[in-house]
Formats: C-alpha cells, structure tokens, sequence
C-alpha cells in the first residue's frame, strides 16, 4: 500500500468536483484506489506518507480520439473541409509510414508528447501499414501508457501506399492481437478494429472486420457524421442504407462491441436513436470540428439521451496534443450552441467537460478516470503555484488550471499505480 497526501480533486459524477483538501488516497500495490480519506483511518497509519504538500492530484486525461501518424501535421493544414484536407495533407503524411524508420521517429515523438500531456491512455489510429503499427504498439509497452491501437483499414479511394487489402488487414490484426495477449501487459495495450470511415472502405473490407471484431471480442473505432460532404458521399456509394451508422451497424461494427464513434457532429433521427439503441459511445472533438469547419456535436441532445460522450483531440485535425484544450474548446463551443439554439442545449459545466476528459474516457479502459475504491490509480500531480498566489479556493484552482494550465504544470504521472518518468525513446 502507498499513502499519498495533497488536494484530491475528481469527478465520480458530472455536476460537480469532488474536492478533498490535504486528503489521503490510499493506492494498492496492484494500482488501485483503496480509499479516499479526509483523516487516516487507523489502519492505513502503518503505512508511510508521500507528501505532495498544497498540489492538486487529479486523474490522468483519456483522449478517446487521436491519429498518431498525423503528429508531423500539428498545427498545419487547417484551411480545407474535410474530404479535401484529407486527400491534400493527411493521406500524403500517412503515406510516408511505409517507412519504418520515419514511423519509428514520429512515433516515439507523439507517444512522448501524450507522456508529457498527461494523457495517460488514449484510443489511436494508426496507418494502414502492419510494421509501424506494431511499431507504435512497441513505443506504448515501453512507455507503460495504455492504449487501444488501430492499424487503419482503407482500400478504396486512396493512394496506393495506404491501401491495404481485406485479406491483409484481417491478418494484421490477428496478429496483432495475439502479439499483444503475449506481451500487452494485461491488457493495458490493446489492438482496436479501426475501419477509417466508410467511404475508406469496400463493404467486403467491413463484413470481414465486423467477423472479427465479433471472434476475438475485439473492440471497434471509427468516424462518422462528421462533415456534411462526407455525409453525401456515403449517401451516394451507399443508397441502400437509411443512414450512415447504419452502414456500419450491417456489419456489427456498430455497439456489437465496444464502439467508439468520433465526432457525430450531424447525427439526428434514426441514427441518433440507432447510436442509442446500440450503446455506441460518441467521442467529441470539438478542437478538431472547429479547424475543419464540420459543425458542433449535440453534445447535450446525447447527454440528456443517456448516450455516453468522451472527448478526443482528433490530432491532427485538431491542433493541441493537450486534453486541458479539449476540455476548454468543449466547454466554449457548447456556449456557442447554447446561443444558437436559443438555450435549448446547456452548456457544459467546468465539470461536466472534465468528466468526460477523465472518468466517461476512462470507462472505455476499464475502472479508469476517477478516485473511487477499486479504480486504477491514473493521476498526475499539478503544481499551480503560480496560478494560485492569493486565496484562491480549490474549485477555484482547477478552473483555472482547466484554462491556464499546461504541460509545465505536471510534476508526477501515474498510470495504474505506477509513477512513469520521462521516457526515453
Ligand atoms: N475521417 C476519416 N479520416 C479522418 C481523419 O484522419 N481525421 C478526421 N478528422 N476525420 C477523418
Ligand atoms: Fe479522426
């Protein structure tokens, strides 16, 4: 057992943080919570205390949508809707991860970066190309991160180095799978069934990905409704389908396992009640659907539905490897919603917007995100001495670290029990 004492602040539910002041949290020496105490109970005082002092110790962030190849991208190439932006700058970048040594250098960049932003798990997309996936998956089991990593399936309508046939992936994936129950390290790096987007993918390609999704229980990630045009397009090669989740859905690739679905920015009717129905899980990005002009999420239509939401940074098309930006873009957004539809939709509580940052993503990684008994100890220790040189409260503190803060305030990160220092890669 270890003891660590600071300002424990979490979100168990959305409507409000959960502070404790110079609290206890009591972490096994299999990673999980114990307790959280206000006074050490009598038991727990054989132990000895790690002191953090007056810093604040929160769950570490879960970004449930992010592109690893496109890190080279950050902050470029923000001037196109989508199916352009597409063709013009990204599938030329994920082109070069043919190569395995440029894959091997980006790669160990942006799983420093997540490192560094305190994104202790995230959900990925990779490229099309089995050997630099298997290459990320690596970097993540040295880094002692978890992840669900995707080798991305295309075979229509791109350049001949990200195509990658039926046959190739449902062996890619195989093999990842029973790579990584090798040596995942209990599950803490995971393979994800990863169809691009529909218009990436021949109805052959998704069959054969929703049978193995269903034979090795496998977990599934995709994009949908994100843009209007890519919305016509799947319109156009799917007539027969009455919407866009339905296309996947024929497959099982739909809720049939685990589903993540990001951006969702123009799902309403049948596939609003379909996503419901099914339990798929929306993953925001509201950075992302900003940059690219797509649209705002019905974040709260979703949430009042019952509807699970995490967040993504959607790198690169969103441009801040940061989950704090993410927070603040879903929160800023949702008031821009909030004006437009006349209040019809509330806008997002501080919160809320760090709920879905933390315990909502979490929930995709098991008992992840908060500081309840039997959660995994995911946290980052944030030193806010600078933001805080006057009586400022503890509420007070995370609001402004959620729009202040940044990397440089992370002293100490922890991912399931385990403090991890910088990686060398
Ligand atoms: N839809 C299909 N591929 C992508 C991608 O790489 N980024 C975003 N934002 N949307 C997509
Ligand atoms: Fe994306």
């Amino acid at each position: 057992m270890t003891i660590y004492r600071a300002n424990l602040i979490d979100t168990p539910t959305p409507e409000s943080f959960r502070m404790v002041e110079h609290g206890y949290i009591a972490v096994t020496d299999e990673g999980r919570v114990e307790g959280v105490y206000t006074t050490l109970p009598d038991g727990l005082s054989r132990y000895s205390i790690v002191d953090y002092g007056d810093r604040l110790l929160i769950p570490a962030f879960n970004d449930l949508h992010v592109h690893a190849p496109q890190y080279r991208n950050l902050g470029l190439a923000l001037d196109l809707e989508l199916l352009p932006w597409l063709q013009t700058y990204t599938f030329p970048e994920e082109s070069k991860f043919t190569d395995l040594a440029y894959a091997g250098r980006i790669y160990r960049r942006f799983v420093h970066e997540l490192w560094m932003q305190g994104t202790m798990r995230s959900s990925v997309f990779a490229t099309s190309h089995f050997a630099a996936t298997k290459c990320l998956a690596d970097i993540f089991l040295l880094s002692g991160m978890g992840a669900k990593i995707g080798q991305v399936a295309m075979n229509r309508d791109c350049p001949e180095a990200l195509h990658v046939s039926t046959e190739q992936m449902v062996q890619g994936l195989t093999d990842l799978k029973h790579y990584l129950d090798e040596n995942g390290r209990d599950g803490l790096v995971e393979p994800i069934v990863t169809p691009r987007f529909v218009p990436s993918c021949t109805r052959d390609m998704l069959e054969q990905l929703g049978k193995v999704a269903q034979t090795y229980h496998l977990p599934v990630q995709s994009h949908l409704s994100e843009n209007l045009g890519e919305i016509e397009l799947v319109k156009q090669l799917e007539p027969a389908s009455s919407c866009y989740g339905e296309v996947y859905n024929r497959y099982g690739l739909f809720g049939q396992q685990p589903t993540l679905m990001a951006h969702c920015c123009h799902t309403d009717g049948e596939e609003f009640e379909l996503l419901k129905r099914n339990g798929v899980i929306v993953v925001h990005c509201p950075m992302s659907n900003s940059n690219l002009a797509s649209g705002v999420a019905p974040v709260r239509r979703f949430l009042n539905a019952g509807i699970q939401v995490a967040l993504g940074t959607d790198v690169s098309g969103g441009h801040n490897m940061s989950m704090l930006r993410a927070i603040q873009y879903a929160i800023q957004v949702s008031k821009v919603q909030y004006t437009r539809t006349n209040h019809e939709m509330a806008f997002l509580a501080a919160s809320e917007a760090f709920y879905l940052a933390t315990k909502a993503g979490g929930a995709f990684f098991g008992k992840v995100g908060c500081f309840e008994p039997g959660y995994e100890f995911d946290a980052l220790l944030i030193d806010d001495g600078y933001l805080n040189y006057d009586n400022y409260t503890l509420q007070q503190r995370m609001e402004r670290y959620i729009y202040l803060g940044d990397d440089r305030d992370i002293r100490r990160r922890f991912c399931r029990g385990k403090e991890l220092c910088e990686p060398v890669l």
